[in-house]
């Protein structure tokens, strides 16, 4: 691994590159479809219409944020000045923060749904665990949570990604099911699925599930 400590310059790696690759990042799903939309269709059909969607690493908001706020009012969090420029761009109807998802907080059960792909791997692992936690008081009773996230075993490196230097930190599946299990969620469904990233396929844990009712 690259020399990199304190989590404030892993942070700064990933925000100055996404600011960097946002174009080329959004050209990547361009062969066979990612299986983002199929995750996203399951969590719509649950969701009354006007429901409260957060959306962590919102990135440009394009394709997940363009369909779910046609029914919903969605509020994306981003570290990247410029994937949170082209979301309000692709999304005028949503709210979008640039803060980092280690740290951004929001009131107790304000949210329907919370989603998050492709970026939990992106933060140290180390913050997974709190974050998950946050996730579930943020949502009201019976909201769901959609997560994507890579699916490997990384303590945490640094490498050459879309040509800029880009942090990456995972735990195995298994590991982090047992995480959400232990923030109080319900898993309602899982699957490993592989992906085209131009000439590289990528293993992503997927993972639907919910906060009890009351
Ligand atoms: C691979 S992109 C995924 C974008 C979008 N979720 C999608 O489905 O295409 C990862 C996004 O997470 C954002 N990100 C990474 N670390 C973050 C952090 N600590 N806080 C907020 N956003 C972060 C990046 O800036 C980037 O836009």
């Amino acid at each position: 691994m690259d020399e990199l400590s304190p989590n404030s310059d892993v942070k700064q790696v990933v925000a100055q590159g996404y600011d960097q690759v946002a174009k080329a990042y959004a050209e990547l799903e361009n062969e066979a479809p990612w299986p983002r939309m199929r995750w996203v269709k399951k969590l719509l059909q649950k969701l009354p219409s006007g429901s409260a969607v957060l959306d962590l690493g919102c990135g440009s908001g394009d394709p997940a944020d363009v369909e779910i706020a046609k029914a919903h009012a969605v509020t994306g969090v981003d570290i990247s000045q410029a994937q949170i420029a082209l979301a309000r761009q692709k999304v005028p109807s949503g709210r979008f923060l640039q803060a980092d998802v280690g740290s951004v907080t929001f009131p107790d059960a304000s949210f329907d749904a919370v989603i998050t792909f492709y970026t939990l791997e992106h933060l140290p692992r180390t913050e997974h665990g709190a974050i998950l936690q946050r996730i579930y008081h943020w949502l009201r009773h019976g909201g769901y949570f959609l997560l994507s996230t890579e699916a490997g075993e990384v303590e945490e490196i640094v490498s050459e990604w879309l040509g800029v230097p880009m942090y990456f930190s995972c735990f195995d599946p298994e590991t982090l099911k047992q995480m959400v299990q232990a923030a109080g969620f319900e898993i309602l469904e899982t699957a490993v699925e592989t992906q085209s990233e131009g000439d590289d396929k990528i293993p992503y844990l997927w993972l639907l599930a919910q906060k009890p009712e009351d």
